[in-house]
């Protein structure tokens, strides 16, 4: 019996050993070559872009919450509804103005039915308000009561069950144009709330721009920026803001286009505009998607100041979505647009001597806010292009030669308008091209490689817009899977190692409406309470925050890893906070045991190790589950300037190792 006990054991142990054999794998061997760092990464290398798509501004992060203000959508109410059974009766009227003001033309004029002395309406919002408890929200109306008239106001929030959750009377109004304020507090948090104003009393009154915000802004501004998401976009440390898009800047037709002095008025006096969103998307149409540049083009640059970023403003060059009407400027027509771009500079960085330096002061920015970069066109193509950016170029270059100018390659990422638009910029001076990618996940794990090839002393590329597109999903937030962004992020260690070639790289677009999105994925979510960031979010702030200054060539059996055995490799090195950063993407479904051997760095301290994963690769946040995909911590040891450590299968894995500054 003894003996046969014994073997057993044996048995055992050789199963054991066998089967550890069969299963273990050996390390991936890198070598960090912390003794020859490479090119610089620029401080502007990650970046955000901005525009107006998905409800971004108006019902996102512009925290106005009445939608049609000031009456001036296409149909004067929408959004407004008359409520004449259980809450009086009257009329709303669309009325002008005198011509003289061309850029708030009308306003309304609300009757209250004699015989029955009362009379309500409600905005709706964007779909709803977003009300919290115990918050101060800030009402305002301009209005003008009419001859013989006495009329009483109260402002209500209700919930979507009907509940008053806030109420609070407007006493008088006089015969003259007046802005009359309130503010009050809810008794509850409301998803979905909408806003009803009662007249009491006889007669009609004239009503324009009303108005509510939270007192709780950024930075608490008065009438400003949802804090919740920009503090999302904060976080990410943006090197640069790129804004105001994308296809808006170009307008469905040439009418319809971004004029950024259209948006530097009092906000009453800037002009409303259809957003070229609302109906570009057919299963996806917003009629009710404007434009009230209420985030105009003085907001974008304080923002940009407030979060650290470049500000890099994309302007118009003539010409319209070549996707839609196509239109063009003839170029003995394009002074004024090349004028705008040149105004621009100067309201960003011109003394508070010159007409636009003067009204940057005026709006309360006496300070320059230091504009360097400046982009011509955003996704055109073809010879219109490249005739109208060299007139921009020479321009802009004549006056400003400090300012560095994006140009365009177009759409897309490879193909007839792209090689086109790189070789006819080629024999001009752009500081950077500006290329897009919206593509399925293998274009992105097989483009590691992308600018590896690229010319070192060539033009600087500016990826300006990417993300990885897969397949549709149910939920609104189901197209942020987890692979999509372990694609971007193995895509981007790419960028990383190429940091000479690629000078700044921004996902598109930033955020979305869960309750109003037109185009997905995107990288930041929200409804009107609350903000999430998708995986891809988490891989993109892992980029950003860990940026560093210089590259450090990664190496595994002598080459950089771009997709070996599904495993990608960058870093970075910052050698005045004396902070190294490995960056590895594990795409496999196998755990990968690594060994990195960090060469002659000075004293090593111990270092963590930031993880990202999950183990579907369909897996997202959504706002009921916002942090299934987030990053986690953990120390890693370091023994013998050696690292002996593993990777998740499905990871995003980065390494941040602390030593001694020389
Ligand atoms: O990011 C959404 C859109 O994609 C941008 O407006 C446009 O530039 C691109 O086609």
């Amino acid at each position: 019996m003894k003996r046969i006990g014994s073997i057993l054991i044996v048995l055992i142990l050789i199963l054991i050993i066998n089967g550890w054999k069969i299963t273990a794998q050996e390390p991936v061997e890198l070598t960090v070559l912390t003794s020859k760092p490479g090119a610089e990464i620029q401080p502007v290398m990650w970046g955000v872009f901005f525009e107006d798509i998905n409800f971004a501004a108006d019902g996102g992060v512009y925290a106005e919450l009445i939608k049609n203000r000031s009456f001036e959508f296409t149909l004067p109410m929408t959004g407004w509804r008359l409520l004449t059974r259980q809450n009086g009766a009257g009329r709303m009227i669309p009325t002008f103005y005198s011509p003289s003001r061309p850029s708030n033309p009308h306003f309304m004029r609300a009757y209250i039915d004699p015989a029955v002395g009362t009379f309500a309406f409600t905005n709706e919002g964007f779909r709803g308000m977003g009300i919290k408890k115990d918050e101060q929200y800030n009402f305002s109306v301009s209005a003008r009561l009419s001859e013989d008239s006495d009329i009483r106001m109260t402002v209500e929030l209700m919930t979507s069950e009907g509940k008053s959750i806030c109420k609070a009377d407007l006493p008088g109004f006089s015969g003259t144009w007046k802005k009359y304020q309130l503010s009050f507090k809810a008794s509850e948090t409301a998803l979905k709330a909408q806003m009803r104003i009662v007249l009491t009393g006889k007669g009609s009154i004239d009503l324009d721009m009303i108005s509510m915000f939270p007192a709780d802004t950024w930075k608490g501004r008065p009438n400003g920026l949802r804090r919740d998401i920009v503090e999302m976009i904060a976080a990410l440390k943006p090197g640069f803001i790129r804004f105001p898009g994308g296809c808006i800047v170009e307008g469905r037709e040439i009418a319809n286009r971004y004029q950024w002095k259209n948006t530097v008025a009092p906000p009453e006096d800037r002009k409303v505009i259809m957003n070229r969103w609302n109906v570009e998307i057919e299963n996806r149409q917003a009629p009710d998607y404007f434009q009230s540049f209420g985030l105009g083009f003085y907001e974008y640059f304080q923002l940009a100041e407030d979060i650290g970023a470049e500000p890099l403003p994309i302007l118009n060059c003539g010409m319209s979505c070549q996707f839609n009407a196509a239109e063009v400027i003839p170029i003995n027509e394009l002074d004024q647009y090349v004028q705008d771009a040149l105004d621009l500079i100067e309201f960003a960085n011109g003394e508070i001597t010159t007409k636009w330096g003067k009204l940057r002061t005026d709006m309360g920015h006496p300070e320059k806010f230091n504009l360097r970069y400046i982009g011509v066109g955003n996704e055109q193509w073809e010879e219109q292009y490249i005739e109208r950016y060299r007139i921009f170029e020479k321009a802009i270059k004549a006056q400003h030669p400090e300012i560095k100018i994006v140009s365009g390659s177009g759409p897309y990422s490879s193909g007839r308008y792209f090689d086109y638009a790189w070789s006819e910029l080629r024999k001009l001076n752009p500081d950077l091209i500006d290329e897009h990618y919206y593509m399925p996940p293998e274009w992105f794990l097989n483009n590691a490689t992308r600018y590896d090839k690229y010319d070192r002393q060539g033009i600087k590329v500016f990826a300006g817009e990417y993300a990885v597109h897969g397949k549709e999903g149910v939920e609104p937030e189901s197209r942020n899977s987890w692979w999509s962004a372990l694609c971007e992020a193995a895509f981007m260690t790419g960028l990383e190692r190429n940091a000479d070639v690629v000078n700044m790289a921004s996902y598109a677009p930033l955020l979305a409406h869960v309750d109003a999105w037109q185009w997905r994925p995107d990288l930041i979510w929200f409804d009107n309470l609350t903000t999430i960031g998708t995986p891809n979010y988490y891989v993109q702030k892992a980029f950003s925050n860990y940026k560093g200054t210089r590259i450090i060539p990664v190496l595994s059996a002598g080459k950089p890893l771009t997709g070996q055995d599904g495993l990608y490799a960058s870093s970075t090195i910052d050698m005045k906070s004396g902070k190294l950063y490995i960056k590895i993407v594990n795409t496999s479904d196998k755990k990968r045991p690594v060994t990195l051997s960090l060469g002659a760095l000075p004293y090593v301290k111990d270092g963590v190790k930031e993880t990202l994963t999950s183990e579907n690769p369909g897996d997202f946040n959504s706002i009921s589950n916002p942090k299934l995909i987030y990053p986690v911590l953990m120390p890693v040891k370091i023994a013998g300037k050696k690292i002996n450590s593993e990777t998740e299968p499905l990871s995003v894995n980065v390494f941040l190792i602390d030593f001694k500054i020389r």
